[in-house]
């Protein structure tokens, strides 16, 4: 797997296999890698003739009460656990590289950012739909492979495609979680041992609301048991964001019961101790 760290590069090489017939996959992240980023690279390396993952911690998408610095970085051990999983290439740019200058542009893709993560987080999409924008202008065009773990991002991300007639097609793919039901995630190595034993909660919480949904309850009835659930956790400090039922496209709150063949996100998200955890579950009736 050959690394890169210019965009001329990458554009170039990009170019090159295009230009032989062969399909690209995108997978970007900020690194850290670990098995819910191996099962994006190993779904586009099944999809694609040649896979691109790109690694890069995003300063715009920091805000400036979030330690940008203390991300945590493994730039070769990303390296090799994207080789393992079948990339081709992996495009790690510096800061200098991506934002040469003062960045005046910006992408916002307005309704879909305001609401959920963007309450507490309201320049973060922006600085995601951005760099996504650039990360996608550099590439060309691809397959785009994004998680299903950071639902409203991947609703961002399909939305700035569709509005700019990007060259991109984006695949949603299922998130990977431990045994105990808790979403991958780089920032659980901040949980303390009784937030980790804690931190499945999340998940069980959203199971119970989408058993709720899946019965013909309603949306409040579902939302009442995310919190029977979230009440049984004691011991470790707990606050909760949301826990919410939303339409799985306009992220809208949903009221009522779901009509047969309805379908529904359950979002979830919680600070344990100091780290801000999110989750969903998709719902089919
Ligand atoms: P990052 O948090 O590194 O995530 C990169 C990709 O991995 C995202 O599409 C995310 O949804 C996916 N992912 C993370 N945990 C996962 C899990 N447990 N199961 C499945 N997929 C998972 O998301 C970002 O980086 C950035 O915002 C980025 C899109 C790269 C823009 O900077």
């Amino acid at each position: 797997m050959q690394v890169i760290d210019t965009v001329e590069g990458w554009r170039k090489t990009l170019d090159t296999e295009r230009a032989a017939g062969r399909t690209v996959g995108l997978v970007p992240t900020m690194g850290a890698l670990h098995p819910g980023h191996a099962s994006l690279i190993a779904r586009a390396s099944a999809d694609c003739d040649v896979v691109g993952v790109t690694v890069f911690v995003n300063p715009l998408q920091f805000g400036a009460n979030e330690d940008l610095s203390a991300y945590p970085r493994s730039l070769d051990a990303d390296v090799a656990l994207a080789a393992t999983h079948g990339a081709t290439y992996l495009f790690a740019p510096s800061v200098a590289t991506m934002y040469p200058r003062p960045m005046v542009t910006a992408v916002r893709v307005s309704e879909l950012s305001a609401r959920w993560e963007g309450t507490s987080r309201p320049t973060h999409f922006e600085g995601v739909a951005t760099v996504v924008t650039k990360l996608f202008a550099q590439a060309g065009a691809v397959r785009a492979y994004f998680g299903e773990k950071d639902y409203q991002q991947l609703c961002i991300v399909r939305r700035l495609v569709a509005d700019l007639d990007l060259p991109v097609e984006v695949v949603g793919c299922p998130t990977v979680r431990e045994h105990d039901g808790l979403a991958l995630s780089s920032r659980n190595v901040y949980l303390s041992p009784p937030e980790r034993a804690a931190a499945p909660s999340l998940h069980r919480a959203l199971c119970a609301g989408a058993a709720i949904l899946v019965g013909g309850g309603t949306a409040a009835e579902a939302r009442v048991a995310m919190g029977d659930v979230l009440a049984e956790i004691n011991g470790v400090p707990f606050e909760l964001a949301y826990a919410e039922v939303v339409d799985p496209d306009s992220l809208e709150p949903l009221v009522g019961a779901l009509d047969v063949g309805g379908t529904a996100r359950l979002l979830i998200a919680a600070r344990l101790g100091r780290t801000r955890l999110i989750d969903n579950v998709g719902v089919i009736v």
